[in-house]
């Protein structure tokens, strides 16, 4: 039959896939739709801070490790999500008052994380950075910028690159979903890391949407594409979609020849973090919605 992945890849981009994490790959009903839809898995939870190294340099891998196992033996692809974010950080992290502490609890952290699964996934890719920007395009506050300043962008993706040479290296936000303020602080930021050596290959924009406001996607798309790097759409989601809202979307990464992906926030609505607002392609009894008729129609 058709699926989302399968029609995506003719449109000549890389993968469509999902979140998922032990949770949900165990309701077999849900676990059934992505192995025949999707062609790539994101960790919704296991692989962040607080799961992988919740006490200093004691490090637990049993989620991480199940969604990998399950992504390899199913064939999928990953996304790996996500290594420096504010959120989900234990408060041993938050503590650090000083660089040298801080420099090497982010270098320890990636090259466990991240060379854990260096090699073990085809097309491995990380989410290194998360979240990172204000909505005016400055650098948000964080124990990361408030001790280390910009440098521990540099930092990050250093680490990440040392422990992982083949993958490729994302920036991840929200809200870049026109060609606004937030999105051109951005790729100043990118401007200045990648100055010298290329250490970010991709931009991810998360697209949190809701219903009507897609209409600046294809334009920050193009901007985003404008860096000459990848751009990924990476948690796609939205509340109270219309069928059109979603082939808004899907149509301007077709347009951008750099978007080589779309990961959508999850399967079926009632396990979505925003379960209340439909804003899934499958219905609670994982059957498709009308959006996903629509994007099918709009890739055919
Ligand atoms: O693990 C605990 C569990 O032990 C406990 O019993 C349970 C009780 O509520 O909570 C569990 O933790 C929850 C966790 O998901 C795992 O299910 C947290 O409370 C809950 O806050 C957490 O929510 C996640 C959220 O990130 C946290 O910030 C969502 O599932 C996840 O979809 C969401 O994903 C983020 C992306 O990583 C980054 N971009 C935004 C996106 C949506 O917020």
């Amino acid at each position: 039959g058709t699926s989302l992945n399968q029609l995506l890849v003719s449109k000549g981009k890389k993968f469509w896939g999902t979140a998922a994490d032990a949770n949900t790959i165990n309701i077999a009903a849900n676990s059934a739709v992505i192995v025949s839809q999707f062609g790539a898995v994101t960790p919704e939870n296991s692989m962040k801070w607080d799961a992988t190294e919740p006490s200093r340099g004691s490090f637990s891998f049993s989620g991480s490790d199940f969604l990998v196992n399950w992504a390899v033996t199913n064939g999928k692809l990953i996304r790996g999500h996500t290594l420096v974010w504010h959120s989900q950080l234990p408060s041993w992290v938050s503590a650090i008052t000083d660089k040298t502490t801080l420099t090497s609890v982010i270098q320890n952290h990636i090259s466990n994380v991240a060379g854990r699964y260096k090699g073990k996934v085809y097309g491995e890719l990380w989410d290194v950075c998360n979240e990172i920007f204000n909505e005016d395009g400055t650098l948000r506050s964080s124990v990361f910028s408030n001790v280390l300043g910009e440098s521990f962008v540099t930092i990050a993706y250093e680490a990440a690159r040392a422990s992982d040479p083949t993958a490729k290296l994302y920036l991840n936000d929200y809200n870049l979903d026109s060609d606004n303020a937030k999105l051109r602080g951005l790729v100043a930021l990118v401007g200045r890391v990648n100055a010298g050596t290329k250490l970010i290959d991709g931009l991810g924009t998360q697209m949190h949407l809701s219903q009507g406001g897609t209409g600046g996607v294809k334009a920050a798309l193009t901007a985003l594409a404008a860096t000459g790097l990848d751009v990924a759409i990476t948690e796609l989601d939205i509340e109270g979609a219309v069928p059109s809202d979603y082939t808004t979307v899907i149509n301007a990464c077709v347009a951008t020849p750099n978007c080589v992906s779309i990961t959508s926030w999850g399967v079926s609505d009632p396990n979505s973090w925003r379960a209340s607002s439909s804003p899934l392609l499958f219905d609670a009894s994982y059957k498709p919605k009308p959006a996903y008729t629509a994007i099918v129609q709009a890739l055919s």
